[in-house]
């Protein structure tokens, strides 16, 4: 924060905005640099994870990962294991992606401009403004959610807000009120403002250092807005998920399914435990039901049912390998696991 207030007159959206921000934004620790390396980690952790989530493994993965040099000599496995818990680890590979490109191609220096960073894996336009307007002072709009609520209810939108034409109409009207010395904290301010004030549900109108210029207030229902287009809720799949036990050792295979792709799980079958061990290759297992748990991913549920199955022996060829407790501690393991690693710690403790 800080920066130019006195150039911006108090009677005008960003004036306003921007006097409130000051006075009252949030801060956090990924807000006190404007290193483009902080920058984006920072934003690409924030996608879909909420603030308070975030700061610890922000804090974490940068005394890992001081700088994009170090991220890009990492090997993958590392950087799944440092984002283990956060969730969406395509993240992860893509951020790990992205730290190679640019020291590969671009000697290191980060890309500029919202259009160049675009280019990067991972990086896609509300990423791409949220740095370059954060690290590089470019004036493009950051549309996430909360802009995107902010400016509904500011222009009066009642168009679907999933739509290509509202949405560049929304990023038009964000773009317009920019003020061209703090695009960063026009931004941020937008998103402190849709987090605390202009909230999806009711809004504090009565807080809102804006609420002269919203237009959805003056026709009296601003907490219709967004229209957002209908989700379909996530699809419920039944999994058994073995916990195979020999030798001390569990069973876990690196997923190469686009869903946690790169993560290790134990077995995973929809079809019944004796069948999906046979599948495996392995026989004569002493089979234990063992509880059941679910994960909710955005398109899907795991409903599972957990079953512990000691076996005999291990078969050639088995794809996937055994690990003992020690062992465990240094995978990257999936949240989604939590309940079936918790039986294999159990099984596996002395
Ligand atoms: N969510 C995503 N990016 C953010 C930022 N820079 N500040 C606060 N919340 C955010």
């Amino acid at each position: 924060m800080g920066g130019v207030t006195a150039a911006l007159p108090a009677n005008t959206f960003s004036g306003r905005l921007l006097g409130w921000y000051d006075r009252q934004g949030r801060s956090f620790v990924f807000r006190g640099t404007k290193d483009p390396y902080r920058v984006w980690l920072s934003e690409i952790m924030l996608q879909q994870t909420r603030t308070e989530s975030v700061v610890p493994y922000y804090e974490r993965f940068l005394r890992r990962f001081p700088d994009v040099q170090a991220l890009a000599a990492a090997d993958e496995e590392e950087v799944l294991r440092c984002w283990q818990g956060l969730g969406y680890y395509s993240r992860a590979r893509n951020l790990h992606r992205a730290a190679r490109q640019i020291t590969r191609e671009y000697g290191g220096a980060f890309p500029r401009t919202a259009e160049a960073l675009r280019a990067l894996p991972g990086v896609g336009p509300y990423t791409a403004a949220a740095v370059a307007s954060i690290a590089f002072g470019e004036p493009v709009p950051a549309m996430d959610g909360n802009l995107i609520r902010v400016f509904a209810r500011v222009t009066d939108e009642r168009g679907d807000a999933g739509s290509p034409a509202v949405l560049r109409r929304l990023t038009d009207a964000a773009r317009g009120l920019m003020p061209p010395d703090r695009p960063g904290d026009y931004n941020q301010a937008l998103m402190d403002l849709g987090a605390t004030v202009c909230t999806p549900g009711t809004p504090d109108c009565a807080a809102c250092p804006v609420r002269e210029y919203c237009l959805a207030r003056r026709a009296g229902d601003p907490e219709a807005l967004p229209v957002l287009p209908r989700k379909r809720p996530p699809k419920p799949i039944a999994l058994n998920v073995l916990v195979i036990l020999h030798d001390q050792r569990v069973y876990m295979r690196q997923r190469r399914e686009a869903l946690l792709k790169g993560m290790y799980v134990f077995a995973l079958s929809e079809s019944a435990p004796d069948e999906a061990l046979a599948v495996l290759g392995f026989r004569d297992a002493s089979i234990g039901y063992a509880g059941e748990t679910r994960h909710v991913f955005t398109h899907r549920v795991w409903e599972m049912r957990l079953w512990t199955a000691r076996v005999p022996g291990v078969p050639p060829a088995l794809a996937g390998d055994f690990y003992t407790l020690a062992q465990l501690e240094s995978l990257p393991i999936p949240t989604a696991m939590r309940a079936a690693l918790i039986l294999a710690q159990k099984e596996l403790s002395p």
